[in-house]
């Protein structure tokens, strides 16, 4: 080996590169791709030695900067320029970049947002994969109940049962359990259900939950929230609480709003449950609290006035260009 790597050194040190042909057979003769003689010690590398490796690795790279600088010498020498910057060519046209736009989804994510901040809530964001505990059981939701039945879920294992969150009310729970009220909480996510019959029409939609504890909240603090969320939204609209069912609020209620002549439900609210308070260890004596939680795609489908949901995910760029949020 040592022998082969002399003779090469003789050789870098003796040619005489005279035109651009010897540059080119001296160039292909020690790097090129295929047979060079040092392109082809670098892929011997890997059967020598691991204790020799090392070294020759860094002599192996010393004779092929000593080949690039002698091609180097020659180019400037000659005033020979590199190949690719010959081709550059200043007149071509820049290629031009495409302003993005945001999905309107997020637009009415990042609204929503904004009209929570400005009401002292905080924002916050929770795992889109939950266990069985945070999704229901603590939601007071038990195993059996049919309550589960409400929302179709995507297990990822059973026992321990691992889910795709089908609500973001989970998010109550991590959130009630790491801290202690008074707080006012926001997020906003992804959830899936196996629902393809539902208006969804698809296995993920978003939803935004809010909630807000402290020593005296009231169902009236809760609608005025309420009010004042779909008044930001809409300006002047007619909003009603129906009474409901929830297994982890009550009294419960669903909001529907008047659209096109039509009430349109919207989003599920009502008073925190005793039973929920008590699994994340606040004193329901002491502490109230309310929640809600609204799908996003239906109120963004309103604001737009857009008919059909499934547009959202398409991904049809004509569409998609349409949105501008305005800051
Ligand atoms: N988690 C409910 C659902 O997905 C929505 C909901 C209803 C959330 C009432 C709440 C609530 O926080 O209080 O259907």
């Amino acid at each position: 080996m040592d022998k082969k790597i002399d003779k090469i050194k003789k050789y870098i040190k003796y040619f005489h590169i005279k035109t651009s042909d010897d540059l080119n057979s001296f160039r292909g003769k020690l790097l090129g791709k295929k047979k060079g003689i040092i392109t082809i010690l670098f892929k011997e590398l890997k059967d020598i030695s691991i204790y020799k490796r090392k070294n020759y690795g860094i002599i192996i790279n010393e004779l092929k900067k000593e080949v690039q600088k002698k091609i180097f010498h020659y180019k400037s020498k000659n005033n020979i320029q590199n190949e690719k910057i010959l081709k550059y060519d200043p007149t071509i046209p820049g290629k031009s970049i495409e302003l993005g736009s945001i999905h309107p989804l997020s637009i009415m994510k990042n609204r929503i947002i904004d009209i929570f901040l400005k009401i002292g809530f905080t924002y916050v964001d929770g795992p889109e994969i939950e266990d069985d505990w945070h999704n229901f059981t603590a939601l007071n939701i038990p195993i059996y109940h049919p309550s589960r039945d409400m929302q179709d879920t995507f297990f990822l294992y059973k026992n321990p049962d691992i889910l795709l969150r089908t609500h973001t009310s989970s998010i109550q729970i991590r959130y009630m359990k790491k801290y202690s009220p008074p707080f006012r909480v926001l997020s906003i996510g992804k959830v899936y259900r196996n629902e393809t019959i539902s208006s969804h029409s698809n296995f993920m939609f978003h939803q935004a939950e809010g909630f807000y504890i402290d020593k005296k909240v009231s169902f009236s603090d809760l609608k005025q929230t309420v009010h004042y969320l779909i008044t930001s939204l809409f300006g002047k609209a007619k909003i009603r609480f129906r009474p409901s069912y929830f297994p982890f609020t009550e009294p419960s209620a669903e909001v529907d709003i008047s659209y096109n002549n039509k009430w349109l439900e919207i989003m599920g609210c009502g008073m925190i449950d005793p039973e929920v308070l008590k699994n994340v260890n606040i004193d329901p004596e002491i502490y109230y609290g309310f929640a809600f939680g609204l799908g996003i795609e239906r109120l963004t489908l309103m604001i737009y006035h857009m008919k059909d949901i499934r547009i959202y995910f398409d991904n049809d760029i004509r569409f998609l260009k349409q949105f501008k949020y305005e800051f």
